[in-house]
């Protein structure tokens, strides 16, 4: 295992050791990145051949780990069948119309005993439901205004056109999965690093705030897991 990527965020530390895990095989592997942008966030083996698929151009331009870059839509871009030992997702799905349409691409793509990792935030929590909710220029204001990220909005630096649909949530996801004889060998839910900040900002007013949706929602909107990561097997 190797490459340049250290991983700092501790959730792609705790998903690392999972992939490493389930990657017994020595063969050439092939992978998809679905949605890649600019950047891949886990090691895989330096021989590994990588596909970048993204809608951007500048994103495809500017990601310096794939060897094949296809410019298209990954809900309707015909990926070869069974071509794929891994499939790489991060934070792709919440910015589809038709996440279903991606999945079913990837399940025609992945090889037996391929594994399919997703990332992507949980609708189904504050952070989700502000994201859904929200206008697009909305998100860029707070890119630029509270991130601190001067080129948000311009130039495809994101943030990107969010859908992030209920049928992208953490228990609708992982029965799609059942339905298509995936097994799931990895579940993570965990806090992003920019609510956390604004949490420990806010402290005694976030408090209040989540509790009183935990109360509102009976329990059904998650306060601190954001996000979550997922690892699949054919
Ligand atoms: C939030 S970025 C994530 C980039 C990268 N995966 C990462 O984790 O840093 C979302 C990426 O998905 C791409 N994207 C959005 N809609 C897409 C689609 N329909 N098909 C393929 N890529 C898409 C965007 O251009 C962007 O590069």
């Amino acid at each position: 295992m190797t490459s340049e990527i250290i991983a700092t965020k501790p959730e792609i530390v705790r998903l690392q050791e999972v992939v490493n895990k389930l990657l017994t095989t020595s063969r050439k592997l092939k992978v998809l990145e679905a949605g890649c942008g600019s950047a891949t966030e886990i090691k895989l083996p330096n021989d590994s051949y990588f596909v970048g698929v993204d809608i951007s151009a500048k994103q495809l331009d500017r990601n310096t780990v794939a060897q094949e870059k296809i410019l298209g839509d990954i809900q309707t871009y015909p990926l070869p069948k069974n071509d794929f030992d891994v499939i790489l997702c991060f934070y792709l799905l919440e910015h589809l119309p038709q996440p279903q349409l991606a999945l079913q691409n990837f399940l025609q793509a992945i090889k037996e005993d391929g594994i399919i990792v997703l990332a992507l935030p949980n609708v189904l929590s504050i952070w989700g439901l502000i994201t859904k909710f929200t206008p697009h220029w909305f998100h860029v204001w707070v890119y630029r205004n509270i991130f601190g990220e001067k080129r948000a909005g311009t130039d495809d630096f994101g943030p990107f056109q969010t859908f992030s649909r209920f049928s992208t949530s953490p228990k609708d996801i992982q029965q799609f999965a059942l339905s298509h004889g995936l097994s799931i060998e990895y579940v993570d839910l965990y806090e992003n690093f920019r609510q956390t900040g604004m949490r420990e900002k806010f402290g005694f007013w976030w408090t209040i705030l989540a509790g009183a949706i935990k109360i509102l929602s009976f329990g059904k909107v998650a306060t601190d897991n954001t996000d979550y990561i997922l690892v699949l097997k054919k």
